[in-house]
């Protein structure tokens, strides 16, 4: 492969990445974590799949940072995922520590890379690896509303019977309680959902859509979610390696878009070779600015503590 992506975090998000990054011919992939073995038996297992699998894309698993060098893409999926009970923000000072020692020792080895963050509490662990980085804005980008965005569709068409490929959603602000999914630009065939739904039909699913990651939580009960989360990075990846420019819910460093300063939050950004190559405003009520500002309040007193514990 011409392009290659390293995926630091082998476990349950960061081993599905590299299989779908594979499977789909996207980059040879380095599956890097600080556990011995773990990454090098999980690319040997994902490398044997290959011949049935018939794919041409090469991996490996390290525990040295060198093997990461030179890489296009650094996915960051490493971290603590949240246990039952367990708020996102909880997981704050440990995957802080965890983020910003990893982005010092990875960014200097791939000055050119784009960085797509993963771990929890999402958007504060864009602001770590941001300052940890010194890369440019546009070249940090976290994943959360890929994922928030295919939850709100997937219950969309199961409410209504429809094909999920017909569903299209937005989904805004910070990933957790306070996300702004959008019912006017969430849509079927075309047709905004608040148009084909009684009113408490759409809070339900908008309920049902903030609360998905606790959902899959409570079910797994050892474990958060990871096929979908995967799914949300290698869509977002794929856009970049291939210079898609698509136009995904992302988070990304506001300087003033939405009112909104200096913070990494979700909104729609258009994603290509360049990383975020621009941030979409897209017209809002009051009452979804206000919901959207109330999100962000609740990411920035998140970023405050995090200066309280000196990450
Ligand atoms: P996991 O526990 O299955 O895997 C985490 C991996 O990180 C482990 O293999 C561990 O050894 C590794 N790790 C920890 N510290 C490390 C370090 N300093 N250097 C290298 N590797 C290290 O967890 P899972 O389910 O893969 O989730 C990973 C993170 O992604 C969690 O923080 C989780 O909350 C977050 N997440 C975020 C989502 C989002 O929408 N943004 C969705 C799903 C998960
Ligand atoms: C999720 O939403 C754990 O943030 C992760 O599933």
């Amino acid at each position: 492969m011409d392009k290659k992506v390293t995926v630091i975090g082998a476990g349950n998000v960061g081993a599905t990445v590299a299989q779908r990054l594979a499977e789909k011919e996207l980059a040879d992939v380095v599956l890097f974590d600080r556990t011995e073995g773990l990454p090098q038996g999980k690319a040997l297992d994902l490398k044997e799949a290959a011949s049935v699998e018939k794919h041409d894309a090469r991996l490996i698993g390290a525990n040295a940072y060198e093997a990461s060098e030179g890489s296009d893409v650094v996915i960051l999926a490493a971290g603590v995922p949240r246990k039952p009970g367990m708020s996102r923000g909880d997981l704050l000072a440990t995957n802080a520590k965890i983020v910003k020692d990893i982005i010092e020792r990875v960014a200097p080895l791939s000055p050119d890379a784009i960085l797509i963050i993963v771990t929890n509490p999402l958007d504060v662990m864009c602001h770590v690896a941001f300052q940890a980085s010194k890369f440019p804005r546009n070249r940090v980008v976290g994943m959360s509303g890929v994922l928030d965005a295919g939850r709100f569709c997937t219950f969309i068409a199961m409410e209504l019977n429809v094909s999920v490929k017909n569903t299209h959603a937005l989904v805004l602000g910070g990933h957790g309680k306070t996300m702004v999914p959008l019912p006017r630009y969430s849509t079927v065939a075309g047709v905004p959902i608040t148009e084909l739904l009684p009113q408490e039909r759409v809070d339900a699913l908008v309920k049902r859509t903030r609360e998905g990651g606790a959902e899959i939580i409570g079910l797994l009960k050892t474990s958060s979610a990871y096929y979908a989360p995967a799914s949300a990075v290698v869509e977002m990846a794929d856009s970049i390696l291939k210079d898609k420019k698509k136009i995904l819910p992302c988070a990304a460093y506001l300087q003033g878009e939405y009112g909104i300063h200096d913070l990494f939050i979700g909104v729609p950004v258009k994603l290509g070779k360049d990383g975020v190559e621009e941030i979409i405003e897209v017209t809002l009520t009051q009452e979804e600015d206000a919901a959207l500002k109330k999100s962000a309040d609740a990411v920035r007193s998140l970023v405050k503590n995090l200066d309280k514990i000196g990450s």
